[in-house]
């Protein structure tokens, strides 16, 4: 089969990472992709969002199969449009990728359909909902702080602000609504209750029948060690994540993941492909935080390195709502062993950031059992004589350095000796990744 990858971050790495291992895969191609991705897959220079060219490419090179990684994509409808060409597609279609591009969307949906989620008010510009944004300032100051302010829409990670004072919520709600920092996406704001205890990832593959669940996984999302600091796409990760017990893990499929797609499908909305719910796990229970649609960053990189069944054979039942026939085979294989992914940023991330820094000892790294490099901003580059090639930093992120070991110890160990042969100017790292896991 021929499979094309779209997207270009350490998550697409991961996926084309595994697809190549599929027996069932001949080719992979990653559109736009990475210098790291090119080493698994024939990258091709179409952006994500460009579904004309990808669809014209899809057609010209006979693939069979096109894996969608980043939520704008979703968002625009790229499944929509394959679909109608008759081309097979592994995600939702734009109807319930709303699950992710709006918020509010979302939060509906979970009241209505009983998913445990932090109690919310929704305010918008016109003036619908709770009211205006004077109507939302009167209502942080009567319920106090803390609370969190969430732009509506798709705001690259960047619109949830958890806010300590009274004063912080509303000038979140100032920048969203009036300076409009996020634009349109910032129309219409939530405030919801902080929520306090520890946060997990719950992937799960459906086609709206059935559920199959990856392994957990545990995200870092601040810059700094001790989750101080900005937030970030995330600094590292971790599979399983112990904190999510097997009675815990039954309990966020049954109320938080089955009654969602359940909802959606009781609203004529299909889903399939990769679910993803960010949950926090409080002392009444664990409740949803945010939904994704579409796999985790750098949460994949952790979980896939732990999955011995064939990815490209689920994306394809899931595409074809034939996941039934995973559930018959008895769901999917995971290596017992734990996994941990280290993000090596650029300096300056998660703010303005170099780029262009040639990044050494992947040589040495790609040497070391069990551990794999998955690339996020990287850059392939070759001497005029074509004669070597070496690796420069391309983004915030640049690499997720990723180890398997017996014990979260070792994993952890192991992938900080990694960690330890890489350099490149201005590298930083988070160095109590998996520490929580202990
Ligand atoms: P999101 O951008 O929706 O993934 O949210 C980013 C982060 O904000 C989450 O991973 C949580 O750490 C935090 N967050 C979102 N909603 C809440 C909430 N209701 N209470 C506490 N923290 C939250
Ligand atoms: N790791 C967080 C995300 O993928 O949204």
């Amino acid at each position: 089969m021929r499979i094309l990858v779209i997207g270009s971050g350490g998550r697409e790495h991961a996926l084309a990472w595994k697809i190549a291992q599929s027996k069932l895969a001949d080719k992979v191609f990653c559109a736009p992709g990475n210098g790291g991705i090119a080493q698994q897959a024939e990258c091709v220079d179409i952006k994500a969002d460009d579904i004309p060219g990808l669809l014209d490419f899809a057609r010209k090179e006979r693939v069979d199969l096109t894996v969608v990684g980043p939520e704008g994509s979703l968002a625009i409808g790229i499944v929509d449009e394959f679909q109608k060409a008759k081309l097979r597609v592994f995600g939702p279609k734009r109807d319930a990728a709303r699950l992710e591009a709006s918020k509010v969307f979302a939060k509906e949906l979970m009241a209505k359909y009983s998913v445990p989620t932090a109690d919310f008010k929704i305010f918008s510009a016109e003036g619908g909902y709770g009211g205006d944004m004077d109507a939302a300032y009167k209502y942080i100051e009567k319920r106090g702080a803390p609370c969190v302010v969430k732009a509506d829409g798709l705001a690259a990670g960047k619109g949830v602000v958890v806010a300590k004072t009274v004063d912080e919520a509303k000038q979140a709600v100032l920048s969203m609504m009036e300076q409009r920092i996020f634009g349109d996406a910032a129309d219409t704001v939530i405030i919801e209750d902080c929520l306090e205890g520890q946060e997990a990832s719950i992937l799960v593959f459906t086609d709206s029948r059935e559920v199959v669940p990856l392994a957990s996984a545990q995200d870092h999302k601040r810059i700094f060690d001790n989750d101080q600091g900005l937030n970030t796409g995330g600094m590292g990760a971790y599979s399983p994540a112990p904190v999510v017990t097997a009675s815990l893990f039954k309990e966020i499929i049954e109320k938080i993941i089955n009654r969602t797609i359940n909802g959606l499908a009781r609203e004529g909305i299909e889903y399939r492909g990769v679910l993803y719910a960010g949950v926090m796990l409080t002392k009444d229970g664990p409740k949803a935080l945010e939904f994704n649609v579409r796999f985790g960053d750098p949460e994949t990189e952790a979980i896939l390195p732990r999955m011995r069944s064939d990815l490209l054979e689920v994306m394809l039942a899931a595409s074809e709502g034939k996941l039934n026939r995973v559930v018959k085979s008895g769901g999917l294989i995971w290596d017992a062993r734990p996994c941990v992914c280290v993000v090596c940023a650029s300096g300056g991330y998660p703010g303005e950031y170099q780029k262009g820094k040639e990044i050494f000892g992947l040589d040495e790294v790609s040497k070391m059992k069990d551990i794999v490099v998955f690339h996020s901003g990287t850059k392939l580059t070759t001497n005029d004589q074509r004669l070597t090639t070496k690796f420069l930093t391309n983004g915030g992120r640049v690499l997720g350095v990723t180890g398997l070991g017996n014990t979260i110890k070792e994993a952890i160990d192991r992938t900080y000796q990694a960690v330890g042969k890489i350099n490149f100017e201005g590298m930083h790292f988070r160095r109590d990744i998996g520490k929580k896991a202990i």
